[in-house]
C-alpha cells in the first residue's frame, strides 16, 4: 500500500529560484558567465528569475510546444490537486513550507513568473522537446539542472528512459549535471540510482549523492551530481 503522493501523470507544478537554489546548494553568482541548462524546466521560474539576476538559462520542457493560455490551465489544475491531495500525507516535513496554503502560494509565484516570461521570451529561452533526446550541440552547457522529473518519477519512467536522459544530459554539458530529488514519492532512494553507478555504458561518467539542508519530500536532501571522469 503506497502512503506518498500517488500520481498517474507527471505533473505541471513549478519551483522558484530560490527552491533551486536550496535543491542544488546552488552558488547563483558563481553561475555568473556559465551557461546553464534547466531540463523540464517546465513551468519553473527558475529561468525568468535567474536571467533577471544576469544568469544565462535555457529551459527545455515538453510542454513548450503549447501555448501560453493552455500551460496556464494545466498547471492551475494540477496545483489545486496535488495542494489538496499532499495536506494528509506523512511523507512530508513542512519546517520550510509550514502549511498548503503557503506551499501553494509558492507555486503560483513560480508559474506567474515563468507564464509572463513564457509570453515574452517565447522560444529564444524556452526550448520544446522530449527526454530521452534534447535539441542542443555536444558540450553547449557548462551545468544542466534536472528537478523533479528524474528518480522521483520512477514508477513511471523506466530505467532505459533514465539510462538514455542522463547519456543525452551529459552529452549535451561540459561540466556536471546535478539532478533532484534522488528519492521517488514514497520517499524511498530510487531503485535506479545504483543500476547507473553499475551500468557499464555510463562507465565515464561519476555519480555523486550530495547531501544538502533542504528537505521537504522526506528524504530529499540529497541530489545526484553527474561528472565525466
Ligand atoms: C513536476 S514538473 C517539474 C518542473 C520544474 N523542473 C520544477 O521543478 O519546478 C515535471 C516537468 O517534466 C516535464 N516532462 C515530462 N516528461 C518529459 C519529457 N519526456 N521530456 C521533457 N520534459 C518532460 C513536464 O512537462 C513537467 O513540466
Amino acid at each position: 500500500m503506497k502512503q506518498g503522493l500517488v500520481l498517474d501523470k507527471v505533473v505541471l507544478l513549478g519551483r522558484t529560484l530560490d527552491e533551486y537554489r536550496r535543491y542544488f546548494a546552488l552558488d547563483l553568482p558563481g553561475l555568473r558567465g556559465r551557461r546553464v541548462l534547466d531540463v523540464a524546466s517546465g513551468v519553473s521560474s527558475f529561468c525568468a528569475e535567474a536571467r533577471r539576476s544576469g544568469l544565462q538559462v535555457t529551459a527545455f520542457d515538453a510542454i513548450y510546444e503549447l501555448p501560453a493560455e493552455e500551460i496556464e490551465c494545466r498547471c492551475a489544475a494540477d496545483l489545486n490537486h496535488v495542494t489538496d491531495a499532499i495536506r494528509d500525507l506523512q511523507t512530508y516535513r513542512w519546517d520550510f513550507y509550514e502549511s498548503p496554503e503557503k506551499l501553494r502560494r509558492f507555486r503560483e509565484q513560480a508559474y506567474r513568473g515563468f507564464l509572463e516570461d513564457y509570453r515574452r521570451m517565447g522560444r529564444t529561452c524556452y526550448v520544446p522537446g522530449r527526454l530521452p533526446e534534447l535539441p542542443f550541440r555536444d558540450d553547449e552547457f557548462d551545468l544542466a539542472l534536472v528537478s523533479y522529473l528524474l528518480f522521483v518519477y520512477d514508477d513511471q519512467f523506466n530505467y532505459e528512459f533514465h539510462r538514455r536522459s542522463v547519456l543525452e544530459i551529459m552529452r549535451v554539458t561540459s561540466g556536471e549535471a546535478r539532478m533532484y530529488p534522488t528519492v521517488n514519492f514514497e520517499t524511498h532512494r530510487s531503485r535506479w540510482l545504483d543500476r547507473l553507478r553499475e551500468d557499464r555504458t555510463l562507465a565515464h561518467l561519476e555519480f555523486e549523492e550530495v547531501r544538502t539542508d533542504f528537505e521537504f519530500l522526506i528524504n530529499s536532501n540529497f541530489y545526484l551530481r553527474v561528472r565525466r571522469r
